[in-house]
């Protein structure tokens, strides 16, 4: 595919001026050249880096039984953003959804922002150009259980397995960077879609939402060789990460585990939503780059080049283990992340405690002792969260990557069901369950 990259035309064209003698042309760009008697550089440091042209225009359907962003494709770049609800009341809720629909529908798919008398401020905040472009992204909103504990007109709707997270064996969980009454998981290709879709949600809804915290990631961006598979991503301890999800494009796999359906019992507002899990997990990165590779090797149970299982180590990323051959775990230590988190038996097999993972790496600065402030922005959707994170993570209490990961905030909340069509609006079966529930 021959992609056209605009800023080889504007350094072409930056060429061509010059070899013709800039004034000759009367071009704005000219005009101001000569007005300065300068001659623009052919390759100014400062122009924008050249994108794939065909990358921006990648559109995620916004309209469905379910909600993009969770096994629509990661792209590269994401965000947990969680606010506190200021909404009080049936109708003020309503309006905020209301709001979030419109916003989402327009920033999903793109188009150019209204033109607004300039005694106004503009519409858009203008950070990615005077066209928004959709660049693959997705806007995903979930609530917490607090939005509906602190409303009696709510509380008797909740999903029965919402509650506030609590603390694991191994978390130093910073209040400033847990819970809220509602998140936001904004994906997409580059991170400047992801801020300009924040900045215009914040600003569109500035009286019925308060930012909390937010967490930012990325993954690295490979080349895959034409015809060979996709590697999964690496996280910030150099690991494939991702390489045993449950297949994201099996709908019958992601009704067993992501969507709640009729079977689990939950209210009827809330089929086809889902149980998301957010942590943000820190890693000490310098004292795992100090860690012998056998060693690393050992505590994921993964070699690191290639991801293989320690069983299979020329089997590839994706060969499955074989626990069952290694009872005392001497391949596959019995303690290794992956055999704590899936131990393989026949009970697991009925994927009764599956989780679809959605992790991004975050790096955030530096620590008050020097240290690197990097991590993992640990992301999962699962139909029932006691089944799925809540007995994973307790299977992985413990584990010997404790000494080198530090789970400091995140919460649990529930993923809206989708927004079936252009008469619909995110939340809109909460809203009528809570006018049935008030009649
Ligand atoms: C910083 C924290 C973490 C890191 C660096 C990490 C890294 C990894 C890596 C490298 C793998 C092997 C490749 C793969 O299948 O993805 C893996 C597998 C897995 N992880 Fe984690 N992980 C972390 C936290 C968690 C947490 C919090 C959970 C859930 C409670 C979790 C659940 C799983 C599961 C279910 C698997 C697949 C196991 C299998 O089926 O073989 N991980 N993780």
């Amino acid at each position: 595919m021959s992609a056209i990259k605009p800023n080889m035309l504007d350094g072409n064209r930056r060429n061509v001026l010059k070899g013709l003698g800039l004034a000759a042309f009367g071009c704005p760009f000219a005009a101001a050249a000569s007005a300065h008697a300068e001659t623009p550089p052919a390759h100014h440091m400062t122009d924008a880096p050249v994108a794939n042209v065909a990358s921006v225009n990648d559109k995620v359907p916004f309209h469905g039984r379910h909600q993009a962003g969770i096994t629509t494709p990661r792209p590269a770049n994401g965000m947990v953003a969680s606010f506190d609800v200021l909404a009080e009341t049936p109708e003020e809720l309503e309006a905020l959804f209301k709001t979030l629909t419109d916003r989402i529908a327009f920033l999903t798919q793109g188009g150019a922002p209204p033109e607004l008398d300039p005694r106004l401020p503009p519409a858009d905040s203008g950070i990615v150009g005077p066209v928004v472009r959709p660049d693959a992204l997705t806007v995903t909103v979930s609530l917490g259980s607090s939005l509906f504990e602190n409303r009696d007109w709510l509380k008797p709707l909740k999903p029965l397995r919402l509650s506030r997270m609590k603390k694991f064996k191994n978390d130093a969980l910073d209040a400033s960077l847990c819970h809220g009454d509602l998140t936001l998981q904004i994906c997409a290709n580059t991170q400047d879609t992801t801020i300009h879709a924040l900045r215009d949600i914040i600003k569109n809804t500035a009286r019925q939402l308060v930012l909390k915290w937010k967490q930012e990631g990325n993954v690295p961006v490979i080349a895959t060789p034409p015809g060979a598979m996709a590697e999964s991503a690496r996280n910030f301890l150099g690991f494939r990460d991702g390489t045993a999800n449950p297949d994201a494009g099996n709908d019958e796999m992601m009704e067993k585990v992501v969507w709640v359906g009729p079977e689990r019992g939950e209210p009827e507002w809330a089929l086809g939503g889902s149980y998301q899990l957010v942590r943000i997990i820190r890693n000490f990165v310098e004292r795992w780059d100090r860690t012998p590779l056998k060693e690393q090797e050992l505590i994921f149970g993964r070699t690191k080049t290639q991801g293989a299982p320690l069983d299979q180590r020329n089997g590839g990323e994706f060969a499955a283990p074989h626990y069952d051959d290694d009872p005392e775990g001497k391949l596959t230590p019995l303690d290794s992340h992956i055999r704590l988190a899936m131990p393989r038996t026949a009970k697991d097999q009925l994927t009764e405690n599956l989780i679809l993972r959605r992790p991004f790496n975050y790096s955030n600065g530096v620590t008050k002792s020097g240290q690197l402030d990097q991590g993992l922005l640990f992301i999962c959707y699962q139909g029932d969260l006691e089944k799925g994170f809540i007995t994973v993570q307790r299977r992985l209490d413990g584990e010997p990557l404790e000494e080198y990961i530090k789970p400091i905030g995140g919460g649990y909340f529930y993923t809206l069901p989708g927004v079936r069509d252009a008469s619909d609006y995110l939340g809109s079966t909460l809203i009528a369950a809570v006018r049935k529930k008030t009649l």
